[in-house]
């Protein structure tokens, strides 16, 4: 399995993910065309690279991969309704997500901002069945939504959200403070998904920090590269609008440091996160590492 490229590899442990997150917001009593709208950006494809992270995690500390798997798609849940939310014409105004028209556009705005409060509100009982219907001991699950909940909620990814928005039309903003935006709007999700992998394991407090500190070194790297993309890929390549974040004026590592210091500063946060899990060994040791280095190779 391992002489597999980290690509193929991310593939296989996504459609994994793929298979559950299929039925699973079936029986909840969702109105058609909400539940419609909810699956045509969930089920869209997508790296899926939140719950892979939580997954991998989960297991390279010794947990039950498949009595995780509800925590691991409750991120792809609030994940899926970032995006959603984050193309509507009052944030950034795409037309286009995953390769497909973006969901206000497929449905309406109204539609659109429903199924992202849909997606999001299901997640807290997918989180939820990992211990009353996989078994999880509750204090553990517990700590793990709590972990979630800060992390998407107003002090980290909506906060972020916020923070892009106000820097949106600025130029000049401090570095440090772009670099606190990308750690709340992308890296605390990223870092929550591997965190409450730790955290759903049994793992000691000694590898769950381990976790959450690789996580924010791979998050923050993640949205300088997605920053990157913007600039020097094309919108077929991405699956999204090309040249939306300087026609937006968005405040980016690129827009304020330029492409070559923002391409070196991400490989920094990538070395800095394959040294934190260099104690770990085994199959979810090298894919961790190689995902981690994938961020920064990624083309879409
Ligand atoms: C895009 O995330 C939005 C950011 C937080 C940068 P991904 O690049 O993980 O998007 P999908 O899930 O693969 O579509
Ligand atoms: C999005 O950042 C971060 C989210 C929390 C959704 P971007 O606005 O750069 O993400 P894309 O490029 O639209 O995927
Ligand atoms: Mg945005
Ligand atoms: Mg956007
Ligand atoms: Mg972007």
């Amino acid at each position: 399995m391992t002489n597999l490229g980290i690509k193929e590899r991310l593939g296989q442990r996504a459609a994994v993910v793929e298979k559950f997150l299929t039925t699973s917001l079936d029986d909840r009593g969702i109105p058609e065309r909400l539940r419609a709208s909810m699956d045509y950006s969930l089920l869209a494809g997508g790296k899926r690279l939140r719950p892979v992270l939580t997954l991998a995690w989960a297991e390279m500390l010794g947990g039950n991969v498949d009595a995780v798997m509800p925590f691991a798609a409750s991120l792809e849940c609030i994940h899926t309704y970032s995006l959603i939310h984050d193309d509507l014409p009052a944030m950034d105004d795409d037309d286009l997500r995953r390769g497909k028209p973006s969901n206000h556009k497929q449905f309406d705005e109204a539609t659109a901002i429903l199924a992202g409060d849909g997606l999001l509100t299901e997640a807290f009982g997918l989180m939820c069945e990992t211990s009353t219907v996989n078994g999880l001991p509750a204090d553990r699950v517990l700590r793990a939504i709590a972990v979630l909940a800060a992390a998407s909620g107003a002090g980290g990814m909506v906060g972020g959200q916020t923070v892009d928005m106000e820097f949106t039309g600025r130029d000049n903003v401090p570095l440090e403070e772009l670099r606190e935006m990308h750690a709340m709007k992308t890296g605390a999700l990223i870092t929550a998904a591997c965190e409450c992998g730790a955290i759903l394991s049994g793992a000691d407090d000694e590898h769950i920090e381990n976790a959450r500190e690789f996580g924010k070194a791979i998050g923050v790297a993640f949205q300088i590269v997605d920053d990157v993309l913007d600039v020097v890929s094309d919108t077929e390549t991405l699956g999204k609008p090309a040249g939306s974040d300087e026609e937006m004026g968005k405040s980016t590592y690129p827009s304020l440091i330029g492409l070559e210091k923002s391409k070196e500063l991400a490989a920094e946060y990538i070395a800095e996160a394959v040294e934190r899990i260099g104690e770990y060994d085994g199959e979810n040791q090298q894919f961790l590492a190689d995902l981690a280095r994938y961020i920064v190779d990624r083309v879409y």
